[in-house]
């Protein structure tokens, strides 16, 4: 039947049209976007100027994607979405675990396999240096033996590897085992706070909107075991000026961390040293991972 479209009549012509997707989550995921989307324009009260504005944004997005570079995770990073995903995936867990974080811009898969009480960094380093160390549990804090511990982070002065030196050199990132006792403890430096990458239309929009583009030091981390749950996280380092106000919202109270001066407890006490326990959540059938992010050369590989 041909009806009259208007600004409020469009919304159920499109998602009528659609009704036709066989794949029902395809069509569970499309049909609130399209809601949403329309309902966004009719609250904007949007221009034709302005949707093509922001047309050209998402092509620039786009445009700046590289094997090394992801400007749309960059994008969903900074508007809050990559901490809605991750909140939502937290909360489809059957039990209680460490609480995920980003996973940014600059993981790569296939860091170095490390011993543990090994340092990850590799190249000359003017950096404090520091001891990370804990235990992989489970949620009734069962030791975790043999868990995956990968890491990865920014130097003393806020750059990554990636920013530095030619990107196939890897420097403070890799992985570790825990031991029986379900431990771990690895030395790096303690890492600096940073700016995102603004060169592109992310760092355009972050500057029309005066913020300030910083992200507060911190540690990213992957664990994870046969039978539970893989965690993307990061720690965070309390005293940072931008801890509270992070540019991509990853913060979040639990993860928050402190150098210790003097912990006796260490594993190597007479070097500085923070301390965090990983809890993992049982897996279960609908796991999927809980990465909103890769290695940039597999996302571009995944689409081409
Ligand atoms: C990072 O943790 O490195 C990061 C995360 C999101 C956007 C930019 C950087
Ligand atoms: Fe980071």
């Amino acid at each position: 039947m041909l009806r009259a479209i208007d600004e409020n009549t469009i919304t159920d012509a499109a998602i009528e049209q659609m009704a036709s997707t066989p794949n029902p989550r395809l069509k569970q995921i499309m049909e609130p976007l399209v809601r949403h989307l329309h309902a966004w324009a009719r609250e904007a009260d949007l221009t034709p100027e302005e949707w093509l504005e922001g047309i050209k944004f998402l092509t620039a997005v786009g445009q700046k994607c590289t094997a090394f570079r992801q400007e749309f995770i960059l994008l969903s990073d900074t508007l809050g979405m990559s901490s809605l995903i991750n909140a939502l995936h937290d909360k489809r867990s059957t039990e209680a675990g460490t609480k995920s974080s980003l996973v940014g811009p600059f993981y790569r898969q296939d860091s170095p396999a490390m011993k543990l009480g090994d340092t990850i960094v590799t190249k000359p380093s003017q950096g404090l240096e520091v001891v990370l160390y804990g235990r992989v549990t489970d949620k009734a804090g069962k030791a975790i033996p043999n868990a995956s511990v990968e890491v990865w982070q920014p130097d003393e002065t806020g750059n990554y590897d990636l920013q530095k030196h030619d990107p196939s050199e890897m420097d403070l990132r890799g992985h570790f085992h825990t031991d029986s006792d379900g431990r771990y403890h690895l030395r790096t430096v303690a890492p600096l706070g940073y700016m995102i990458p603004m060169d592109g239309p992310v760092g355009d929009m972050i500057r029309a909107q005066k913020r300030h583009g910083y992200r507060p030091a911190h540690i990213h981390f992957i664990v994870g075991a046969p039978g539970y749950r893989e965690v993307v996280t990061a720690l965070y380092l309390a005293g940072d000026p931008h801890v509270d106000s992070d540019t991509v919202f990853g913060v979040t109270e639990s993860l928050v961390t402190k150098v210790n001066e003097k912990d006796p407890a260490s594993p190597i006490p007479t070097l500085p040293s923070i301390k965090f326990d990983f809890q993992l959540a049982a897996a279960t059938a609908k796991d999927m991972t809980g990465r909103v992010g890769a290695d940039p050369s597999q996302i571009t590989k995944a689409g081409a």
